[in-house]
């Protein structure tokens, strides 16, 4: 062999082993990062972890909770608001009626025509209209303006099918879905914002008052003859189509519930006993914390960096608001931490709130065999192209993870409700059955999420007393549920 020759085989043989010593580290490295996203994954299914029997320990503190928001005025997380609703609708509601429904990512406006005894819902109208983001965090006057002049364009709308009987001025039933103070039917003070608002100037303003003055300014005359939680209008709407309809869960941007309670059971009630000796209480169950709940690092920096820090933990770990950023938090950690994504974190991943949960859903309900919903949301919301089925894999394995804890966890605060109430029981002989008024965009839409929450709510209840618990989709109830609460606490009624 000549010299050149040699020379040749010698650089070619460095050149193959260096690129074989490359390949290996390069496959050494991505092996131990898909073992450490792997890892990361592992540690917070564990975390997460939800367990029948931490579920009853988490119904049996809501319980415990409940009790002591009854008990007295601050006594618990759990404020346990008395509504002044006690007396569900009977079908009598008679009349054109209004309602505005506020409280979420949207607001809508509505009109009713009731029918009377049996006549049920004649005719409907409603519009719906999307909150501009600077108005939830701008000032009180600018939102209730907002929201009066929406009302007024659809009023003056109103066609002749709707029939306002003469000398009489339109009713309006306002949903307002905020922890609210209630001093009576139609009046009641913000106690704070939830969800993403934050409007300094309307804590401890009275809400109707606020309304009203708006409704004045843009020209819109109406009374407000009742100021309701969406879930109490749900109820409402509930109970006016089943008899049987005794409590209301929300599971949208944000999470709660209503139920009907006994008035005797409410030692913090110093008014008179209503005659039906029932008394709607809001919850405001998103508030509820407790040592029970499976909370994750990523929960508690969620928390730490909300416009509510230490507040509304449960609608944090369970509601449509939170469940999509839960996962962009737990994906940032793992392109950080184990390159998910490639050497660098994509940037869009750093971006909070980025990942909205409609999208989380989407993903998670992928059912094509290459994951290309996956791979396109990724692209697309967080310009991540070219990812192979293991990464979209394993972004489908975390959307569950989040989507299951919050809805097992959801099940076990309507588990709560069935124990204070006494359904969680079956007495022989006894044929009570018991429905739960649902409502909300992510219990209607994440269809996982639904599934799972009514498998979770059998799960934890003996066969024979699920035979008699059901939930019932109320679609939009909030704001018919409004309506009739303002026709059954009419200014015109003696
Ligand atoms: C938030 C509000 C509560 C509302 C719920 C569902 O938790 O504080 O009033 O009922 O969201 O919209």
């Amino acid at each position: 062999m000549g010299k050149v020759a040699v020379t040749a085989a010698v650089i070619g043989g460095a050149a193959v082993c260096a690129a074989v010593a490359l390949l290996v580290r390069h496959q050494l490295r991505n092996s131990s990062q898909s073992s450490r996203a792997a890892a990361i994954l592992k540690e917070f299914q564990e975390k997460c972890g939800t367990p029948e029997s931490k579920l009853k320990q988490v119904a049996d503190a809501m319980t415990v909770e409940m009790h002591a928001g009854l008990a007295s005025e601050g006594g618990s997380k759990l404020k346990m608001l008395i509504s002044y609703v006690d007396n569900l609708p009977t079908g009598a509601e008679e009349g054109v009626y209004y309602a505005l429904d506020l409280g979420g990512t949207n607001f809508r406006v509505l009109r009713v025509q009731l029918g009377g005894t049996n006549g049920g819902v004649v005719d409907q109208e409603f519009a719906e209209l999307s909150i501009p983001p600077s108005l939830m965090v701008g000032t009180s006057q600018e939102l209730f303006d907002y929201i009066a002049a929406e009302l007024a364009k659809f009023v003056a709308q109103e066609g002749d099918r709707f029939q306002l009987p003469d000398g009489r001025k339109r009713e309006l039933g306002f949903t307002f879905s905020f922890p609210v103070m209630q001093n009576s039917i139609v009046s009641g003070t913000l106690m704070r914002w939830t969800k993403g608002f934050s409007i300094d100037d309307a804590v401890g303003k009275d809400v109707v008052a606020e309304l009203s003055s708006a409704m004045e300014r843009q020209g819109v005359e109406m009374h407000v003859s009742a100021l309701v939680n969406d879930t109490v209008g749900t109820l409402a709407g509930g109970r006016y189509t089943n008899k049987d309809v005794v409590m209301a869960v929300i599971m949208g941007t944000g999470t709660n519930a209503a139920y009907v309670e006994r008035s005797q059971a409410i030692p913090k009630w110093h008014g008179p006993q209503p005659e039906s000796g029932e008394m709607v209480i809001n919850m405001e169950w998103g508030n509820f914390r407790s040592s029970h709940l499976p909370l994750t690092e990523y929960d508690n920096e969620l928390d730490a960096e909300s416009l509510n820090p230490g507040e509304q933990i449960f609608e944090k770990l369970t509601s449509g608001m939170y469940l999509g950023e839960i996962v962009r938090r737990v994906l940032c950690r793992m392109a950080e931490e184990s390159a998910l994504f490639g050497d660098t974190v994509p940037p869009k991943l750093r971006t909070p709130f980025i990942l909205r949960t409609p999208d989380m859903s989407a993903m998670h309900h992928d059912t094509s065999y290459d994951l290309k919903v996956v791979g396109n949301k990724l692209k697309d919301i967080l310009e991540i192209s070219n990812t192979t089925l293991k990464v979209r894999k394993v972004v489908v394995e975390l959307c569950d993870i989040v989507a299951r804890r919050g809805a097992r966890l959801a099940a076990a605060g309507i588990l709560g409700i069935l124990k204070k109430t006494g359904r969680d029981s079956f007495k022989d002989g006894d044929s009570q059955k018991t429905v739960i008024a649902m409502d909300g965009g992510l219990y209607e839409h994440y269809t996982a999420y639904r599934e799972c929450l009514e498998a979770t709510l059998k799960e934890l209840l003996d066969d024979e007393v699920a035979e008699h618990i059901v939930c019932e989709h109320s679609n939009d109830g909030s704001g018919i549920g409004a309506a009739l609460l303002a026709a059954s606490h009419s200014w015109y009624l003696s």
